[in-house]
């Protein structure tokens, strides 16, 4: 029997209304919220990541502004950029689009980001919190998985998910996600002795390699919920993920597919980060004008 396809498109276009309504509340009650992101060099797929975060802040009527850096940028250009943008009140989120170019250290400049506007989760306070249980801000890939085995009712408790990828911004803030959920959490990389043997017993694989076609249907267990978010581009230009599709779907419980799979949540959880992050500024601005007004 054929696997049920799990559509981001379909979730994303449905949390995207319900963010709508919570960017006009903002707008109306008090100020619109604002994204900044800063890219830094010219990398293809980055130009294109950064044109569809902006686009669809648009959409939403979220105030956003791109800062582009060229490739050979001194990193203290950089550094100075995020320290203006964590001074700005318009601006609520801030992302630095990765990889950055290779002479800047990246971990010097996310944790220059000031943690209430850190929406990509990926300050070292905020990988704290997460994996002691106190989330501020999840990491907007892994987030967008969550929600899409919560949108189908996939349970986690108890339930073995094998995560095949390691990276700071999807397998490892994944893997705290699925065990914050009660799941047993195995993590492996493309390069695992016998991959095969870990994804077999799983109940839930996410995929997170960048290795085009990794996972083939015999190394999964049949109803398995199959989860790829490896966008690959094959040499005759078509885009596939780290999951042979075709025949793996055969055999999966429920399956993502690349593209409209994973994709566009990741967008819309960013939507939603940077919505919060304008949700706590304006909190705080209230209690220090009733503070104020106290005095
Ligand atoms: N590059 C690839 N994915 C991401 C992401 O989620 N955030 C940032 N900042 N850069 C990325």
């Amino acid at each position: 029997m054929s696997a049920t396809i799990i559509s981001g498109n379909f979730i994303a276009s449905k949390l995207r209304e319900e963010l709508k309504q919570r960017v006009r509340i903002l707008s109306e009650t008090w100020m619109q919220p604002g994204l900044a992101v800063i890219l830094a060099g010219d990398n293809p797929a980055s130009s294109v990541y950064v044109r569809n975060k902006a686009r669809t802040c648009g959409e939403l009527g979220i105030h956003s502004k791109v800062f582009n850096f060229s490739a050979d940028t001194p990193q203290k250009i950089i550094l100075r950029q995020i320290q203006d943008l964590n001074a700005n009140p318009e601006i609520h989120g801030i992302l630095v689009q990765l990889p950055l170019p290779s002479h800047i250290q990246m971990n010097e400049v996310i944790a220059a980001i000031a943690i209430e506007k850190d929406v990509d989760g990926f300050h070292p306070c905020n990988v704290g919190a997460l994996a002691t249980g106190h989330a501020l801000f999840r990491p907007c890939t892994p987030f967008g998985v969550m929600k899409m085995l919560a949108e189908y009712g996939i349970p986690l408790q108890g339930q073995h998910a094998v995560v095949v990828g390691r990276s700071n911004i999807v397998g490892k803030p994944m893997a705290l996600m699925l065990l914050e959920q009660g799941a047993t959490v195995t993590i492996c990389t493309s390069q695992t002795r016998e991959l095969a043997s870990h994804t077999r017993s799983a109940d839930i694989i996410v995929m997170a390699t960048g290795k085009a076609n990794l996972l083939t249907s015999d190394m999964i267990r049949t109803g398995a919920t199959v989860i790829d978010v490896g966008i690959n581009r094959l040499a005759d230009g078509q885009l596939c993920g780290d999951v042979e599709f075709s025949g793996v779907k055969e055999k999966a419980g429920y399956i993502t597919p690349v593209p409209g799979g994973v994709g566009p949540m990741t967008i819309t959880m960013l939507m939603n980060n940077t919505i919060e992050a304008a949700e706590h500024a304006k909190a705080k601005a209230q209690i220090e004008a009733r503070c104020g007004s106290m005095q």
